[in-house]
């Protein structure tokens, strides 16, 4: 029998849960061209709400185009993925697509090379020089194209962040905005995992991106909602699980989605019949050894401060600054502190909840406790 879980994807319908508002309102905000941005850690769920949405509001007269900048590192690849990907999702033929370029990008014509593979393959390549002389008719394509249809269109853009690392990037976001902000047929959606990158692009007044859209920070899923979870896919598939022992799943990971994902299965894979005590001890330690390596990589890199900071952070200390806490974890002084705590926040292994430092990653959390915790 195939397992009930799915994680390391996005997730489609029958492991997809909870998200009725996220969906709601997102789903709303793409059919009255409202533009959002997403913000999450990384594996908590982004990526499958948007597709999801999208999934639902798909229609004729609404199209949804999803990019992913992970791998993008410059503003030439960022400007061809984007006009091929509008490319392919506005025009069912390569015959079609070649009159809406001849129509809409009139002075580049000439210099791109359209490459016609079978019927959905149509792409172009893009020098440097002709975007930078034409990136503003790129940038118009999609409106162009939606009002020509008379469609509405959601571009997607996942890892946006990632422009803020191209070269002259802030010049590129001058351009974005500025042709973006004019657009009434195209909504943008854009979302991210490197959570102050982000807040940089939107949130800060001198920068292009600042109120752009609307903020939507995608917060965990509820462990009540866990367990109903947990507890359905046990049942759909014969596997008895407890409400206790699937809580003690998403308390394990912190109702982390993506460890939830994992450690169900694992627990799932491991269980014949009917979960015990010795079986969720298990998965969890196998959760940890899959991971294992990752995490010492990961600890690697630290010095003796940052490490000690981390325990202070494991033992849920508050005051980290204190002088009771510097000389019990042996911080050195509260500069040494403020140091190594901005460094694991740049390395994005610890977050500020509240006020309070936190490990963005549970199941890091534990291994650190388990590992290096004394
Ligand atoms: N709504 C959800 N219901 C159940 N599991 C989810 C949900 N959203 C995310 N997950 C789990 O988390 C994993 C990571 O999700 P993903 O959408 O890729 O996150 P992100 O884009 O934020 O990095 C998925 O593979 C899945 O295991
Ligand atoms: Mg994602």
């Amino acid at each position: 029998m195939q397992t009930p879980f799915n994680f390391g994807r996005t997730v489609k319908s029958e492991c997809f849960t909870n998200r009725e508002q996220e969906i709601k309102k997102l789903s709303s905000n793409f059919q009255n061209r409202i533009n959002t941005i997403i913000i999450s850690p990384r594996r908590w769920g982004k990526s499958s709400l948007v597709e999801k949405v999208a999934a639902q509001v798909r229609a004729k007269s609404l199209k949804v185009i999803t990019i992913d900048l992970f791998g993008t590192r410059t503003e030439e690849e960022f400007y061809n993925t984007l006009t091929n990907a509008v490319i392919k999702a506005t025009s069912s033929k390569a015959e079609e697509w070649i009159e809406l370029g001849k129509k809409f990008l009139k002075s580049i014509t000439p210099k791109f090379t359209v490459e016609l593979g079978d019927k959905h393959n149509v792409s172009m390549e893009l020098d440097h020089e002709t975007i930078k002389k034409y990136y503003k008719e790129l940038l118009d394509l999609p409106e162009k194209v939606a009002k020509e249809k008379n469609i509405d269109i959601v571009i997607c853009i996942d890892e946006f962040q990632n422009i803020g690392t191209f070269s002259d990037h802030l010049a590129l976001q001058k351009r974005l905005r500025s042709a973006w902000q004019h657009h009434e047929r195209v909504t943008y959606c854009l979302y991210g995992s490197k959570q102050h990158m982000m807040m940089e692009l939107f949130n800060k007044q001198s920068n292009p991106f600042y109120k752009f859209g609307e903020l939507l920070y995608l917060p965990k899923i509820t462990e009540q909602k866990w367990i109903s979870y947990i507890s359905r896919q046990f049942q759909k598939t014969k596997k008895e699980i407890s409400t206790l022992q699937a809580a003690k799943i998403a308390q394990t990971v912190k109702c982390h989605p993506y460890y939830a994902q994992q450690l169900s299965h694992l627990v799932w894979i491991n269980t014949d019949k009917k979960v015990t005590e010795a079986i969720l001890f298990q998965s969890t330690q196998e959760l940890l050894d899959q991971n294992a390596i990752l995490y010492f990589k990961e600890a690697e890199d630290l010095n003796n401060t940052e490490l000690n900071l981390m325990r202070a952070i494991a033992k849920n200390e508050k005051q980290l600054s204190s002088r009771d806490t510097i000389q019990r974890y042996r911080l050195g002084t509260s500069a040494n502190v403020i140091k190594a705590k901005n460094t694991l926040i740049d390395k994005e292994i610890i977050d500020i909840h509240n006020g309070v430092a936190v490990f963005i990653d549970p199941v890091f959390e534990l291994w650190f406790t388990q590992h290096l915790g004394n």
